[in-house]
């Protein structure tokens, strides 16, 4: 009996090692992320299967909420900190100040902790508790001051670089106007699409905040193949989609509920992006693939990601079917349930009826 039973462990154990080792999560691409700072980018790229399906595409995201500190902004913050610190104007035990209600703070809010800096965050005092708590949660030093225009010497970015100014070894990141931003993309997240797809990527296309993510990933892909199309993806009240189309920084119609994206300038970071194309997206687009993402596919994202993946279907639907487009799911649905998942908001916002009926199970009151 005894030896029977080694047999059949041993059996066991060929299966498993063979299992084991054929197993795509430990095949010879898993490896050890160092901190987490190993752990801003190479991101999975996931084909989204029911919009691929639905178009004949491929329609592709890369897991940006997959970042060390959860969204796509964490390889801009990294970048920042790594700019200041080759220039030399941080230097060990320093101070990162940054202008920022969103998700460039929490990136650098985490990369602080794993990289020994205090962190200063200057944001608009309209902003939501849960943002507060969660950059004080992360060790931030959080200022919320008075929401005035960009014109006005107190708004909270024009704040953050004075306070930046009047420390000693401090930086204001600037994430908007400093084009470290865009190098992240340019050397990380272009170059990871262009390897993840084998080169055989038709399109992308992005939601522009900073201009960063489009900007870098755009101007790699150019450099490796001219003919990816490279679209704008502006969410309704912001200024790019009439920039783009009329050359007039004139908002398009609305208010977005979309965070994180939209403008009301050219930064710096989108200065020059090899841009073919743009689209207007509004929210009920946006919101209805939100919630998509959600029930067809798994995805609890944010709506700047509902707004990437409705883009995506419609440069797919306008490529016509055997295209690849690629765009990022930027951030996590859990960062905006307050306000995403509330039925009552979507209804004031005039789009809780864009979300299939089944789909409103997500909503809370
Ligand atoms: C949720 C979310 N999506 C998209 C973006 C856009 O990224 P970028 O600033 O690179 O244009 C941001 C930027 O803050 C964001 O917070």
């Amino acid at each position: 009996m005894a030896g029977a039973g080694w047999k059949v462990w041993r059996k066991l154990r060929i299966i498993k090692s063979v299992t084991f080792q054929s197993s795509r999560f430990y095949s010879s691409d898993w490896n050890i992320r160092h901190g987490l700072v190993g752990m801003v980018g190479r991101t999975p790229l996931v084909r989204l299967n029911k919009v691929s399906d639905e178009t004949g595409c491929e329609i592709l995201a890369k897991a940006e909420f997959a970042n060390g500190g959860g969204s796509v902004k964490d390889r801009a913050a990294y970048f920042l900190i790594r700019e200041a610190q080759k220039s030399g104007e941080l230097k060990p035990g320093g101070t990162v100040v940054e202008g920022t209600a969103g998700n460039t703070g929490i990136g650098l809010a985490h990369l602080c902790l794993a990289m020994g800096y205090k962190c200063v965050i200057y944001m608009p005092n309209t902003q939501s508790h849960e943002k507060i708590e969660l950059l004080q949660t992360l060790g931030a030093d959080v200022r919320p001051v008075p929401a005035v225009a960009w014109s006005d010497p107190n708004n909270y970015n024009h704040q953050a670089k004075r306070f930046a100014e009047s420390l000693d070894n401090a930086v204001w990141t600037n994430q908007f106007d400093n084009t470290a931003n865009r190098l992240a993309h340019i050397e990380t997240t272009g170059p990871e699409i262009w390897q993840q797809t084998d080169g055989k990527v038709s399109a992308v296309t992005f939601g522009t905040g900073t201009g960063g993510t489009l900007a870098g990933v755009g101007t790699y892909l150019k450099e490796k193949n001219k003919d990816i199309q490279v679209v704008l993806a502006d969410p309704q009240g912001s200024v790019l989609y009439n920039w783009f189309k009329h050359g007039k920084l004139e908002r398009s119609e609305g208010n977005s509920i979309t965070e994180g994206i939209g403008q009301g300038r050219v930064t710096s970071n989108l200065e020059g992006a090899p841009i073919d194309d743009a689209m207007c997206i509004t929210d009920k687009e946006a919101v209805e693939y939100t919630f998509r993402l959600l029930h067809e596919e798994g995805f609890f994202v944010g709506a700047s990601s509902g707004l990437n993946v409705a883009a995506a279907v419609r440069v797919a639907k306008s490529m016509g079917p055997g295209h690849t487009i690629v765009t990022a799911l930027c951030d996590t649905g859990q960062r905006y349930y307050a306000k995403l998942f509330s039925r009552k908001f979507l209804d004031d916002k005039g789009v809780l009826q864009y979300i299939p009926e089944p789909y409103r199970i997500s909503l809370h009151d």
